[in-house]
């Protein structure tokens, strides 16, 4: 049996294969390579890291629903200077493309945080979180605002050289209005998407079930809203994407491929089982190898010519 290569390129990164632990779902990677050989991946995603330390929201912070999970976890974090002089020196032994998720609460915020990752090395991309409070603009989320998605976009393109991504809320009417934005900012790559804002009421306390009462819905529930905004913003947007949302298994990860996605992301399924990680890229390769696939190439965004 002839291995196949998986590798893909993603604006000018080389990856081994399209699989990337999506943000906040494995701490900061290196505690995953407890369960698993985690330089097998394309690419591992931090947490989010935020200008300042942040203990994070009250608990409860997690709760489960049908096909899914509600979390209101708030960004806990050590900070970017904690960041860069403890955590990143140990993720860079490993051989893997580092993306660091940047969080803020203003434009200062994005560009302060840009331009302290700047000179390090060891970071493959930033990965730009628009789903955060713009607290000086009243509170609602950069990620829902269009030209606000182009002003971060534009201030941390000014910071950073390196490659940046913009990564979409969906909680918004037009996904591709959003993805246009910051690819005029000047991102890279688009990737999508976050979490879709949900709550849960436990019926026997009779009040929300997170402290925070909203909080994100991830996992297979999301997944053909996730799948949904994909195609529609691969058939308007020439930079690569990353999906994600909902996926748990080679054919769900073969689902957004075929939608119009470069790589993918898995965040709650890693956080069910780490192990996912590895079945998926060993299930894309089987299906290489029974469908005679020699590049994913070949599948990327195969979805959209069926249409016609
Ligand atoms: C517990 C938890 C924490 C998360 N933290 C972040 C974060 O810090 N930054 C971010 O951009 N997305 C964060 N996300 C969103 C995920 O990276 C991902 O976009 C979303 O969960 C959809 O993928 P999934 O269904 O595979 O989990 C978080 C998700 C979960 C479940």
């Amino acid at each position: 049996m002839n291995n196949r290569n998986l590798s893909v390129d993603l604006a000018g990164l080389q990856l081994k294969n399209p699989l990337i632990t999506a943000s906040g779902t494995c701490g900061f990677a290196v505690e995953l390579n407890e369960y698993i050989d985690i330089e097998r991946l394309g690419a591992v995603t931090v947490k989010g890291i935020t200008v300042d330390p942040r203990d994070g929201n009250p608990v409860p912070r997690i709760a489960e629903t049908p096909s899914g999970i509600l979390n209101s976890i708030g960004l806990e974090n050590p900070g970017v200077d904690k960041f860069i002089s403890e955590k990143l020196p140990e993720l860079k032994d490993y051989e893997l493309p580092i993306i660091v998720n940047i969080s803020g609460h203003s434009l200062d915020d994005f560009a302060c945080l840009a331009s302290k990752l700047a000179p390090c090395d060891g970071i493959a991309a930033l990965e730009v979180n628009v789903s955060c409070p713009n607290i000086e603009g009243g509170g609602m989320a950069f990620g829902t605002d269009s030209e606000l998605i182009y002003k971060v976009g534009k201030i941390v393109r000014k910071e950073y050289d390196g490659k940046i991504i913009v990564k979409l809320s969906p909680n918004v009417t037009d996904i591709v209005e959003m993805a246009c934005a910051a690819e005029e900012s000047g991102a890279d790559i688009i990737s999508l998407i976050n979490t879709l804002l949900g709550m849960k009421i436990d019926t026997r306390q009779r009040k929300p079930a997170l402290a925070n009462v909203f909080g994100g819905l991830s996992g297979p529930a999301v997944k053909p809203v996730a799948l949904r905004m994909v195609y529609q913003v691969a058939q308007k947007v020439d930079i690569p994407i990353i999906g994600m949302g909902g996926i748990m298994t080679a054919n769900d990860a073969l689902e957004f491929l075929m939608a119009g996605a470069t790589a993918v992301s898995v965040g709650t399924g890693t956080m069910v089982d780490p192990e996912i990680l590895m079945e998926i890229i060993d299930g894309l390769e089987e299906y290489m190898r029974d469908n005679s696939i020699d590049s994913l190439d070949q599948i990327i965004g195969i979805a959209h010519s069926a249409i016609g």
